[in-house]
């Protein structure tokens, strides 16, 4: 039986946090025991904001060394840039003509990221791009955090659209997302999520923090006025945050972290999910430290060339039912 395929993306602004670990990377990793797995760094994204050509250059590099020291394996994976892969483009152009405006006008990730970017096309199209990127490769699943729905949704919607106007063409992909750690929260503010653009750095744990950093961080977190360690999200984000974090490295329930640091006030708690998330990080950045910038390049030019092949296939199916063929 032909193997499920799998698609994510991620994108190469600056370090990836535990956010990215917790919510996304780690499902990548694992699923590649039993799909067809394709993951990519899609820069194309990252140009949607206002942003400094050399940086991006430095940090596809980065991205992908990050992606392969935590276990995406390019012999199991197909792993690539996305600008390396015109199709993505392409068929982006063909769903934005099936893309109603009202969808993109809902998009929460666009309200937000206009605020500080402007209101440019590449932005509010993005959700398109993202379609796009899953579709060419006629993907069933899409690991990512739960702040993705949205976006899964459109791409749902616009699979059902296109199969409905031009017949049976792409699966209408499933997303998945693991029980815990969909939505990592900002260690500064627990109500927001972590995120690469947060404005005070200490709100993100880097894959890549030295473990003083990492120990400062998580004990300058914000919590709560009360004294006791229990999960609950509405009333005690902050404490239930940092619950969900030391799952980074053990697989420990909740419940016996409640039960292990009930009464052990919420600086020791701080320190010793410090000391666990160190201890979990420290394989990854170990293997960063591993691999040679020049063969991951090599390596990635490689992934693009196969992805090519196999994008182009896709395509050449979907110009023709849409009349744009050869
Ligand atoms: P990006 O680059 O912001 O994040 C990469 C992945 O990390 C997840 N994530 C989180 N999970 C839990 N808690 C958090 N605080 C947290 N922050 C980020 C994201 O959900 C994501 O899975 N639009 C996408 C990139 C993209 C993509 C795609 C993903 C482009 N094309 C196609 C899947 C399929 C994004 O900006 O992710």
């Amino acid at each position: 039986m032909t193997k499920r395929t799998v698609f994510s993306g991620i994108q190469p602004t600056g370090s990836l946090h535990i956010g990215n670990y917790l919510g996304a990377l780690r499902n990548w990793v694992d699923l590649q025991n039993d799909y067809d797995t394709i993951y990519c760094v899609v820069d194309m994204h990252a140009t949607t904001v206002p942003y400094d050509p050399q940086e991006l250059h430095q940090s596809r590099v980065l991205t992908a060394k990050l992606l392969m020291a935590v276990g995406v394996d390019p012999s199991r994976s197909l792993l690539y840039f996305q600008s390396q892969v015109p199709q993505h483009a392409e068929l982006s152009w063909i769903l934005g003509s099936m893309t109603p405006l009202g969808a993109l006008n809902r998009m929460t990730q666009y309200k937000e990221k206009a605020e500080r970017a402007g209101q440019m096309l590449g932005l509010y199209s993005y959700p398109v791009l993202m379609a796009a990127d899953i579709m060419v490769h006629k993907a069933h699943a899409v690991p990512v955090g739960d702040d993705q729905t949205q976006h899964l949704e459109l791409t749902r919607d616009l699979a059902e659209r296109f199969n409905n106007r031009f017949g049976y063409t792409f699966p209408v992909p499933d997303q998945i997302t693991p029980k815990r750690g969909a939505r990592i929260m900002s260690l500064q503010d627990p109500t927001a999520k972590m995120s690469k653009s947060d404005d005070d750095p200490r709100g993100a744990v880097l894959l890549l923090d030295s473990a003083d950093t990492i120990v400062k961080k998580f004990k300058s977190a914000v919590t709560d006025s009360e004294r006791e360690v229990r999960y609950d999200r509405e009333k005690k984000a902050g404490i239930s945050n940092l619950l969900d974090i030391p799952s980074i490295h053990t697989s420990k329930p909740v419940a016996d972290l409640v039960d292990e640091y009930v009464d052990a006030g919420y600086g020791d708690f701080k320190v010793a999910v410090a000391e666990a998330v160190v201890e979990g990080l420290a394989p990854i950045r170990n293997e960063y430290n591993a691999l040679d910038d020049a063969e991951v390049s090599r390596i990635m030019a490689r992934g693009a060339l196969d992805a090519r092949t196999r994008a182009e296939q896709e395509m050449a199916d979907v110009r023709t039912k849409v009349g744009l063929g050869a």
